[in-house]
C-alpha cells in the first residue's frame, strides 16, 4: 500500500501515521504528503520523516480540471494507490473519489452521522457537541464519498464529555484517540481485511 497523506493544518495525525510505520506498526509506504496551505506545520513535520511533499492549491489554478489534473500527476508519478485525509480543509475533487473509490479515508473528531458534514471543522465540532449537552463524544474514521462526512463508516472509539470541558479540552483528549486509531485503521487496509459492499464496511478476520 503506497499511501498519500493530504493535510492542511499541524499534522499531528500525518505524523502518527508516519510515526507507525517508521515503528512497522503500519506497512505501508508513505509515498507522498500534499497539502494545500504552503505554511502548514505537516510541512516540517514531512520533512522531519523524509516523507515526499507537495502543495497544490485549487486557487493557484486557471480552473478546476487544471487543479484536479496536477493532484493526479502527483500521485501517479509516486505510484499512490491509498489516500489518507488527515485536516484536509478542501473538498476531494470527484474525480479522485471515483478514481481512488473505497481508498480513501478521512479522520472526523466526533461520532458521524452526528456533528457532520460541511462547517463542522476544528473547534466548530467541539463546540457543537457541547453545545447539544453530549456526555460522549469521540472519534470516527470513515470513507470517503461523494457525499461531505457520509462515506462508510470502518472505524470508532468514543470519549466521554466532561462538565468543565472547553471545545479545547475536549479536542485535545479526542486527538489523543484519533493518534491511536487512523494507524490502526489503514493497518486494517494493508493488511487487507476492509470489505466495503452496498455501503457498509466489513472488518475480515486476520489470518
Ligand atoms: C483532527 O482533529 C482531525 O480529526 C480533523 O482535523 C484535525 C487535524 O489535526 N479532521 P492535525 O492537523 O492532524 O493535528
Amino acid at each position: 500500500m503506497n499511501i498519500a497523506i493530504f493535510a492542511s493544518g499541524s499534522g499531528s495525525n500525518a505524523e502518527a501515521i508516519m510515526k507507525a510505520q517508521k515503528e512497522g506498526r503500519l506497512s505501508a509506504k508513505i509515498g507522498l504528503v500534499v497539502t494545500n496551505k504552503a505554511k502548514a506545520g505537516v510541512m516540517q513535520r514531512a520533512a522531519d520523516y523524509n516523507a515526499p511533499y507537495v502543495v497544490l492549491n485549487n486557487k493557484d489554478f486557471a480552473n478546476e480540471e487544471e487543479y484536479v489534473d496536477s493532484l493526479i500527476y502527483a500521485l501517479d508519478e509516486k505510484n499512490i494507490d491509498f489516500v489518507v485525509l488527515a485536516g484536509y480543509l478542501q473538498l476531494i475533487p470527484a474525480r479522485l473519489v471515483e478514481k481512488f473509490r473505497n481508498r480513501i479515508t478521512n479522520i472526523h473528531p466526533a461520532l458521524l452521522p452526528s456533528f457532520g458534514g460541511k462547517g463542522y471543522y476544528g473547534h466548530k465540532v467541539h463546540e457543537a457537541v457541547l453545545d447539544a449537552g453530549c456526555k460522549v463524544s469521540g472519534v470516527t474514521v470513515h470513507i470517503v464519498d461523494e457525499k461531505y462526512d457520509r462515506g462508510p463508516i470502518i472505524s470508532q472509539k468514543s470519549v466521554p464529555v466532561f462538565d468543565d470541558d472547553s471545545a479545547k479540552s475536549l479536542a485535545e483528549r479526542i486527538l489523543i484517540e484519533e493518534h491511536k486509531i487512523y494507524p490502526a485503521t489503514l493497518q486494517l487496509f494493508a493488511e487487507g481485511r476492509v470489505e466495503v459492499s452496498e455501503g457498509r464496511v466489513r472488518i475480515m478476520d486476520g489470518i
